[in-house]
C-alpha cells in the first residue's frame, strides 16, 4: 500500500513539472516568427513604388495556369485521349530561329545520352550506347536505326511517331516498364527508363524546338 502512494506522488510531480515545462515553451517564440517580413499586399515605403511585393519578371508562366491545348499537350484539344498531333497544329512559330533554338536546347539535354550526332552514344550512354540504367539509348536522328523500334503502349513505331509523341517522352519520360510501385522508387527499381523533363524545360516551345532540330536533323542526318 505504502509503495503505492509513493509511485501516485512521484506521477503527479511529474504530470505538475510536464505542465509547467510545457507552459515555460509554449511562450517562447523563435526569431523565424517574430522577423520583420510583409504581409501580403502590405505597402513599403522601401520600394519607389509603395508596394512590398515586386512585379513577376516579364514572361513569367504560371505552373497551375497553363492553357490546355495541343501546344502544351501535344494531344488534339489538349485531350489525354486525343490524337498526337503534329507540330504543325501546335500553332509555334515554325522557321529557322526555332530549330537554332532547338539544337542548343538539344545539346543541353539530350546530348548527354542520345549523343550531340544523335547516335544514341553520348558521355553517359558511353561507345556501346548503354545509358546509366545500362538500357539502349535509342538513335534518334538516324530514322533507318528506328524503323520498326516497338514503342510501348502505341500502335506506332518509333521512326513513325508522330510529334506528340516525341513531346510526350520528353515531358513525361519513358515508364519503367518493370517499376514496382510496391518499393520506394531507389536505382534498383527506377521509375522511368529515361526520366521526364518537363521541369527542366519548363517553356513548352523549347520542347517543340528540340522535336523541330530532330526533326531537320532526321531529314538530313551528320555522317556516323
Ligand atoms: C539520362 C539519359 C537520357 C537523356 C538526357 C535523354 N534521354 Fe531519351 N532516352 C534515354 C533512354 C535510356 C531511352 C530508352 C528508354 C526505353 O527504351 O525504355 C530513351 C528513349 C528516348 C526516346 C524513345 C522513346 C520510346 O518510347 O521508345 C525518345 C524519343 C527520346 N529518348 C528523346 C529524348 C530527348 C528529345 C531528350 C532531350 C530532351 C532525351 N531523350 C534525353 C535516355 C536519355
Amino acid at each position: 500500500m505504502q509503495l503505492k502512494v509513493t509511485s501516485l506522488r512521484r506521477t503527479s510531480i511529474r504530470v505538475i513539472l510536464l505542465g509547467i515545462l510545457a507552459l515555460v515553451f509554449s511562450a517562447c517564440h523563435l526569431d523565424m516568427y517574430d522577423q520583420p517580413n510583409y504581409k501580403p499586399l502590405q505597402a513599403s515605403d522601401f520600394f519607389a513604388d509603395g508596394a512590398s511585393a515586386r512585379r513577376l519578371v516579364d514572361g513569367t508562366v504560371s505552373r497551375n495556369g497553363l492553357k490546355i491545348d495541343e501546344r502544351t499537350t501535344g494531344r488534339v484539344g489538349g485531350d489525354p485521349a486525343g490524337e498526337y498531333v503534329s507540330i504543325e497544329q501546335t500553332g509555334v512559330e515554325l522557321g529557322e530561329a526555332l530549330v537554332a533554338r532547338g539544337q542548343a536546347r538539344y545539346k543541353i539535354y539530350c546530348a548527354s545520352c542520345h549523343g550531340e550526332k544523335g547516335n544514341g552514344k553520348g558521355i553517359a550512354a558511353g561507345p556501346i550506347g548503354k545509358g546509366p540504367l545500362g538500357l539502349v539509348v535509342p538513335s534518334l536522328f538516324y530514322v533507318d536505326e528506328i524503323k520498326g523500334k516497338p514503342v510501348r503502349g502505341e500502335s506506332f513505331d518509333l521512326a513513325s511517331a508522330p510529334d506528340g509523341y516525341w513531346f510526350k517522352v520528353i515531358s513525361q519520360g519513358v515508364a519503367n516498364p518493370n517499376y514496382d510501385p510496391n518499393k520506394p522508387p531507389t536505382p534498383d527499381n527506377p521509375r522511368y527508363t529515361m526520366g521526364p523533363y518537363n521541369h527542366r524545360i519548363q517553356d513548352v516551345n523549347d520542347r517543340w524546338a528540340i522535336i523541330a532540330y530532330i526533326r531537320e536533323m532526321q531529314k538530313n542526318p551528320p555522317e556516323k
